[in-house]
């Protein structure tokens, strides 16, 4: 069977011949969606280490068994062992479930790892109607979906901040009030954003310099999600800021989620996404294209093979 193949960290998998599953529970997949974690594995950058090289890349998919569409993540699939970007993958037990029959596999696919890091810290940051939402990174994947999330809990005004202008134009289309271009003044700027009284909710994929900003900018008691390191693993929050504005800063990981919640949330995901409410934009890339998929994930497109 065909499969994606890392022969060395640091560089992109190509496509080979690989022996297919010979036993267990056999998945046929149809797509994979890829997400930063797969580049960072394969790049050896990944806190969790990655499977012995070679390996096939990989954490997440949707494919068919025994008829029906599943998705399929976990087991240490792309992490401690190859994952999914092959045709067949034999999943162990625990990392699938069933998915409606109706649905676009891609968009299954991606409201799976970016989509509930996306969903979820809006719902632990209890987003309601009178918040003011400020989502760092709207540009991407987890961002966009967050901005979305924020919208459809009712918050009154929702902020997107990132870097890349055309998608800081989609981040619009997508129900932003606003949106904020990080560079200079950032704090300032998002104040600004929200009528000078700053956000009351944070959601954050980026930390480095602009959570940082966002805590300068947030009103008395306001609530920050962090979820990823995009701009920087580390931020310096000035003591006075968090302390004299009372501010919670809390982690958001899938990895610390049970399966349950995990299913829950992609599952309450996909619906609104079924239903026209969350719009996520993707890029196919059939298997002989891996690289070309690995390259637009690398710059923040979300990528998706098809198998
Ligand atoms: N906690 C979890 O369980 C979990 C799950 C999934 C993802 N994540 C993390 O969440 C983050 C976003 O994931 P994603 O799938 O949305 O990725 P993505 O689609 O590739 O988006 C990356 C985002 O990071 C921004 N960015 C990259 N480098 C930056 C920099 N130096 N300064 C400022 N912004 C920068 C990009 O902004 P521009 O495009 O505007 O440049 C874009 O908004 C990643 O760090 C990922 O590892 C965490």
């Amino acid at each position: 069977m065909r499969a994606a193949r890392i022969t060395e960290l640091g560089r992109p998998p190509e496509t080979v011949d690989v022996d297919a599953p010979a036993g267990g529970t056999v998945v046929e997949m149809e797509v994979v969606s890829l997400n930063p974690i797969d580049l960072a594995i394969c790049a050896g950058r990944f806190y969790g280490g990655h499977p012995e090289v070679p390996f096939v890349p990989g954490c997440e998919g949707v494919g068919r068994a025994d008829g029906g569409l599943v998705y399929v993540f976990g087991g240490g699939l792309g992490l401690q062992r190859d994952g999914t970007l092959a045709e067949q993958v034999e999943v162990p037990e625990g990392a699938s479930f069933e998915l409606p029959d109706d649905v676009d596999p891609a968009l299954a696919s991606a409201c799976g790892i970016a989509g509930i890091a996306g969903w979820t810290p809006v719902e632990v940051a209890g987003v309601k109607p009178d918040d003011r939402v400020l989502v760092l990174g709207a540009t991407g994947t987890v961002g966009a979906i967050a901005l979305q999330a924020a919208k459809l809990r009712g918050a009154a005004r929702v902020v997107a901040a990132g870097r890349n202008r055309e998608r800081l134009e989609r981040a619009k289309e997508l129900g932003a009030d606003d949106v904020v271009e990080l560079g200079d003044d950032m704090a300032d700027r998002f104040k600004e954003a929200f009528g000078g009284d700053g956000p009351t909710v944070v959601i954050d994929p980026l930390w480095g310099e602009p959570v940082v900003a966002a805590a300068q900018a947030a009103a008395p008691g306001a609530r920050t999600v962090n979820i990823g390191q995009s701009a920087g693993g580390d931020a310096t929050f000035p003591s006075a800021v968090v302390r004299g504005k009372q501010l919670r800063i809390v982690g958001h990981s899938n990895f610390a989620m049970t399966p349950w919640d995990r299913r829950r949330a992609h599952l309450e995901l996909l619906k609104e996404v079924q239903a026209g409410r969350v719009a996520i934009d993707v890029e196919r890339f059939p298997l002989d294209r891996v690289h070309d998929a690995w390259q637009a994930q690398a710059e923040g497109r979300k990528a998706i093979v098809e198998l």
